[in-house]
């Protein structure tokens, strides 16, 4: 059985959770879910970076300390990440001393290796984005000169005494690594972006604060606290063990994916490969990088105030209809606009008239003409060739990070279902071994669209496999067998039920 490990960026608490970090998880989840189905023993890791003058600043505006400030605002994430369906299987939090371990680690390996010395610094730093910048990066904003690029707001200047990492000695090594990766970094035009910063040239950055108090200390050093960005990125590794005093992290280390949006590029491409060279550990295998989701055209934040909280949307919208709209609505690695209407127009195309209306039909049918029992699948169906065309372009959609991608490809077998059923046209026909044979592909092609949607709706995925008389579960089901055409069982009792996705006006 292979492992397979993918993490989402830790989320900041300094916000509630809302759909540009539902988003990311989202897409993590369904990779997770694809990845079980194939039998791969997966381990999903999300959580929340706690520490840093971002969050010292929003616990002082609430009257609380840091802790007792991120102790309320983690669970959030957890609670939001349960009602989202999201099935990690860890979440860490980078207050847990497994963590401060592993930061402790990581930092010592690196300073024994001499690629963290003693150094002032005096630059402009922008808090939102906890990250120092050039003059020549800065952007002016409605007259305000030095404001970040990101956040449009005004950067502060900051003088301290350092310690800093010599990121600058790593480009070279960092080109050298990515030129024989070339799969590592997707898709291709994010991942051109990451190389194109490294060939920008490096800059050495710090990666300890005596500023503030709220963070982990410097092993040698501990009147500094590690640089927020130093102590988030080992999180990945702490989450497998990394600082126990063994070499039980190499269980799951190298990480198969770590899934990061297109403004933590440099941290993630650049600050980490960098950081694991130095300190002798293995680098990740991939990195799948996105784009934002944008509502009204801007990136969706919290200092924007453009904010679409997902829990209130999906009492409104449903669960799976929400899922299956992030996932299939944008190509990963692209910005996508968020929107009422594109979400009712997508849910109306594809899943009312389309995947809900086909159960509905052949629910209908089989209740009619069949007695209600299903039927089986003709071994030479035409749809038989849709199906293993679906299962393999959808897996190797999956396989590239391109949920929308596998999708499009699921929902050809939909399609082709429907077709097939216009075709022969088995409301109109006398019930008999033709209107058999046509309910049984149908069956089975619903059968086979129910494993493959799993990772994007499983609680629709599970409705369809009860609707049409399958016992068991569908997160039990094994790809690429679960695929094969020709498993449907008939004499399954076929129930037709609610409409699965009532149609929005
Ligand atoms: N804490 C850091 C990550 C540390 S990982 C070692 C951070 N947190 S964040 O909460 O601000 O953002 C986390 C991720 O959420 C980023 O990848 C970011 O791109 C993503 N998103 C935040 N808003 C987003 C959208 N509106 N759309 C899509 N993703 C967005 O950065």
């Amino acid at each position: 059985m292979s492992r397979f490990y993918l993490t989402t960026p830790i989320y900041y608490v300094n916000a509630e959770p809302h759909l540009g970090h539902a988003y990311t998880t989202i897409v993590g989840d369904a990779l997770a879910r694809w990845h079980r189905l194939l039998g791969d023993d997966v381990k999903y890791v999300t959580g929340t970076d706690e520490h840093g003058l971002k969050i010292q600043q929003a616990a002082e505006a609430a009257g609380v300390t840091p802790q007792e400030f991120t102790d309320e605002i983690a669970p959030k994430f957890a609670a939001a990440w349960e009602r989202l369906n999201i099935s990690n299987d860890d979440f860490i939090r980078t207050t847990e001393p497994r963590h401060k371990a592993a930061v402790a680690e990581l930092l010592q390996r690196c300073y024994d290796a001499g690629d963290i010395e003693l150094d002032t610094f005096a630059g402009k730093y922008c808090v939102a984005c906890e990250e120092y910048y050039a003059d020549d990066e800065l952007v002016t904003i409605d007259g305000v000169a030095d404001c970040c690029p990101i956040h449009q707001r005004p950067v502060e200047y900051f003088e301290e005494e350092n310690w800093f990492f010599r990121l600058s000695r790593f480009e070279d090594r960092l080109l050298d690594w990515y030129a024989a990766h070339p799969t590592a970094l997707t898709p291709e035009h994010r991942g051109n972006e990451a190389i194109g910063l490294i060939k920008s040239g490096l800059r050495d950055f710090s990666i300890s604060r005596t500023s503030l108090e709220w963070g982990i200390p410097l092993p040698w050093d501990p009147k500094h606290v590690t640089y927020v960005w130093f102590d988030a990125l080992t999180n990945y590794l702490a989450a497998v063990g990394f600082g126990d005093g063994t070499d039980g992290y190499r269980d799951w280390w190298p990480v198969d994916y770590h899934l990061i949006g297109k403004d933590i590029v440099r941290q993630h491409c650049v600050y980490w490969p960098a950081m694991l060279m130095s300190a002798g550990v293995d680098l990740p295998k991939g990195w799948a990088i996105g784009g934002w989701l944008l509502s009204g055209g801007e990136k969706m934040s919290k200092t924007s105030g453009n904010v679409v909280d997902p829990l209130d949307l999906i009492d409104e919208v449903g669960l799976d209809g929400f899922r299956y709209y992030v996932l299939a609505d944008t190509a990963y690695g692209n910005d996508g606009d968020f929107s009422i209407e594109g979400f009712t127009s997508r849910y109306n195309s594809d899943l009312a008239n389309n995947l809900g209306n086909l159960l509905a039909r052949v629910a209908t049918v089989v209740a009619k003409k069949c007695n209600g029992t299903g039927t089986a699948p003709n071994p030479d169906s035409a749809l038989a060739a849709d199906a293993a065309t679906a299962y393999a372009d959808s897996a190797a959609q999956w396989d590239a990070v391109q949920p929308s991608k596998a999708l499009d490809a699921t929902w050809q077998l939909v399609r082709a279902t429907n077709a097939h059923l216009e075709a022969n046209e088995p409301w109109k026909a006398e019930p008999g071994p033709g209107v058999d044979a046509v309910m049984g592909d149908a069956l089975e092609a619903l059968r086979i669209v129910a494993v493959l949607v799993h990772p994007a709706m499983p609680d629709t995925a599970q409705a369809i496999w009860e609707r049409i008389g399958l016992p068991g579960e569908v997160v039990d089901q094994r790809l690429p067998d679960a695929a094969a055409w020709g498993q449907y069982s008939p004499g399954a009792p076929v129930t037709k039920g609610d409409a699965l996705f009532p149609r929005l006006t």
